[in-house]
């Protein structure tokens, strides 16, 4: 059987003269960090820190923005700085890259798994008023694949039951949602610069808040919080622990850069994603993603939604074949992420000797880790979602036409291709 197409698909690459410049800039400046960890002038860091703050807080409407190493580590601080104590539960989700779960045990805080939308992948509002018990303090909200979370319903129980919200918005800097910005309807949000973003420096990540409290208290985790509160005369010494979290002056100038370009490179990929959507409507056994109303769709990541019932070819067996026509999907495209709870780090309630800290619970009202607690999540990972990325300029309407062949024809029984081995999955 003949592939549909054998040219490989142009990768990434959103860098240009600008970031060359300014990299030989910093360089040639010899200053790659201008942080000191005390109370000092120098304490928020240095000039491209500070711009690429400046810029990122006036593009996104929102008070303070706090640069960070990587999102991982603004995740870590975003849970410190918003007062969780050990023993708090904090209601997060499965289905993500880790740290939207792991954050809270750094805190020795207990999560709680709440299920996802059907549609749009991110956390269902009425799972998370079921999870609620007296000892939840905090939500922490993913904005998955490129859109929000649904935050108007979100922050309503959230308000109901006096928690702090978190978004993790790694997938989505620049998207749109009800009049303002993905990131900035909680107490905190956090965006990721990591290379596989659309907008990126390596490593690198952002906080984002309105409360001027919360914004001093995410520099001084960032920055040895220990070792300034007492220069600044600091009072609310919770979580005061701080460390190296800081983002260097290259990374900083980068990103910059990066901003600058964001509104063409998100309308790039937006018009070849609405493209790829239309095309792909006509086939019975996908369904493309849909936008949340009032809302845009950045599509960090493009996810498709997959019918066996409507090929009779498992979804396995069916990324194969779109594999062999020639457009090479990455490994983890069928079902992206096994929920988080099923890995031993919840399921063996092990993270830490003793069972800590879970084990700051009475026994009984522990939160269970187990298959069949978040069903529609399961069911992405296992039979649902197919996860793909090629919505990214340089990628043309005619590699989006490329694309639709080969999904439709992988999807119709005789391909004469050979199958799927059995063990591949
Ligand atoms: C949803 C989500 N949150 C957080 C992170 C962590 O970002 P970083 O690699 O910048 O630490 C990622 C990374 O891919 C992510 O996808």
């Amino acid at each position: 059987m003949k592939k549909v197409r054998t040219a490989p698909l142009p990768p990434y690459n959103p860098f240009g003269p600008e970031e060359v410049a300014t990299v030989a800039e910093v360089v040639k400046s010899g200053m790659l960090s201008d942080f000191i960890g005390r109370d000092c002038e120098k304490f928020l860091g240095g000039k491209h820190v500070r711009e690429l703050e400046q810029r990122w807080a006036e593009y996104h409407r929102v008070k303070h923005a706090v640069s960070f190493n990587t999102a991982s580590s603004a995740l870590v601080a975003a849970i410190g700085a918003s007062g969780i104590l050990p023993g708090d539960e904090i209601i997060v989700v499965a289905y993500s890259m880790c740290i939207s779960a792991t954050a809270p045990l750094f805190y020795d805080a207990v999560p709680v798994f709440a299920d996802l939308e059907e549609e749009h992948y991110c956390m269902d509002p009425d799972s998370l008023a079921r999870k609620i018990t007296p000892r939840t303090r905090a939500v922490l909200s993913v904005d998955l694949f490129g859109q929000s979370s649904d935050m108007d319903r979100i922050n309503a129980v959230a308000k109901r039951h006096d928690l702090k919200v978190i978004c993790d918005a790694a997938h989505v800097p620049g998207c749109e949602y009800n009049g303002g910005f993905a990131g900035t309807f909680g107490d905190i949000g956090v965006f990721s610069l990591n290379q596989h973003k659309i907008i990126h420096c390596g490593e690198g990540g952002i906080a984002v808040t309105n409360d001027d409290n919360l914004a001093l208290r995410l520099q001084l985790l960032r920055n040895h919080a220990e070792a300034v509160v007492g220069g600044l005369g600091y009072r609310d010494l919770t979580n005061m622990v701080g460390g190296n979290f800081r983002m260097p002056e290259m990374e900083a100038a980068i990103a910059t850069e990066q901003l600058k370009k964001l509104p063409r490179l998100l309308k790039e990929r937006i018009e070849l994603a609405e493209y790829l959507t239309e095309r792909l409507s006509g086939i019975e056994f996908l369904t493309p993603p849909k936008v949340r109303e009032k809302s845009s769709h950045v599509y960090y990541l493009y996810p498709i939604k997959y019918h066996e019932a409507a090929t009779g070819i498992s979804r396995e067996e069916y990324v194969h074949r779109i594999n062999e026509l020639g457009i090479p999907l990455y490994r983890y495209a069928a079902g992206y992420i096994k929920p988080l709870y099923l890995e031993p780090i919840f399921s063996e309630r092990d993270s830490f000797k003793n069972g800590f800290p879970y084990s700051l619970l009475p026994q009984a009202e522990r939160p269970v880790y187990r298959k069949g607690i978040c069903p529609v999540t399961e069911r992405f990972y296992e039979k649902d979602l197919i996860v793909t990325s090629y919505t990214y300029p340089p990628l043309t309407k005619q590699d989006m036409d490329d694309i639709v062949k080969v999904f439709e024809k992988a999807g119709r029984s005789a391909t004469g291709l050979p199958s799927r081995p059995r063990s591949a999955h």
